[in-house]
């Protein structure tokens, strides 16, 4: 008999909740991630797939629960202090700075790293190689999407917390998008992506978080319904 023990998941989310003004938005949300894994969360407006990435990411903390890291929880100091340098956020503020390049935009993040010599490379495989000596306030929104993902690349950390980061993107864009997250899976690194448009991702868990607000019926919904009539 083998005794081989299964790996502890890289994270894992136990029984998680999570309130955000006296609010209850997550609640019982159970997910397991090893290295190489990728978790999709998908729902309505609202519905807390920003919140769970931010929970992920520390600026939320459980309301009960645990998030664990390598079987650690996230919200221990000495803990958070090592997991923080795991995560890459791509999230809708984009934290570009107008007046700087598109070049030093991306290499002011690759520099906080102490890495170099991989912002060019990220910016070309993302398109932008023409662009790399504009201002970023010449950038159009997809584009600005492919600075922030080329500035993914750049940094290089091993979880990737993406918050809609298809949205703007052409489909180009989105190929270039599942291109990226492919190769990244394949060097063992963890994908978590907030998204409402199809990304293709092989083998990815998805989590469908319930409404928080279901419309209620309005009186143009009642017309619409023989049984009402
Ligand atoms: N700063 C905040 N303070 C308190 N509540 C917030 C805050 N931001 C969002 N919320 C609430 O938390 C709930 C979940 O929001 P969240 O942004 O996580 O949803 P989402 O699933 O990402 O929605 P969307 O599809 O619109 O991006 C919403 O009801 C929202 O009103
Ligand atoms: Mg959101």
């Amino acid at each position: 008999m083998s005794l081989r023990k299964t790996p502890l998941p890289r994270l894992l989310l136990n029984n998680v909740a999570c309130m955000r003004n006296a609010q209850q938005i997550l609640r019982n949300l159970n997910v397991s991630i090893h290295d190489g894994g990728a978790l999709v969360l998908m729902g309505t407006n609202g519905s807390g797939k920003s919140t769970c990435l931010r929970m992920l990411a520390g600026f939320n903390r459980p309301s009960a629960g645990k998030v664990l890291w390598n079987g650690h929880d996230i919200t221990d100091s000495g803990v958070f202090h090592q997991y923080k340098l795991q995560l890459n956020w791509l999230s809708l503020k984009d934290a570009i700075k107008e007046n700087l390049t598109v070049r030093h935009n991306v290499e002011w993040f690759e520099l906080l790293e102490s890495k170099e010599g991989r912002s060019v490379p990220a910016l070309e495989l993302m398109g932008l190689g023409k662009l790399i000596n504009d201002k970023a306030r010449m950038l159009s929104m997809g584009q600005r999407k492919r600075l922030q993902l080329a500035r993914v690349l750049a940094m290089d950390r091993p979880i990737w917390l993406l918050d809609e980061p298809s949205v703007a993107l052409d489909d180009e864009g989105v190929k270039l998008l599942e291109y990226i997250i492919a190769e990244h899976r394949k060097r063992g690194g963890i994908v978590i992506v907030a998204t409402h448009l199809p990304i293709e991702m092989e083998d990815a868990m998805i989590v469908r978080l319930p409404p928080r607000f279901p419309r209620r019926m309005t009186f143009i919904d009642m017309l619409g319904r023989p049984d009402i009539s």
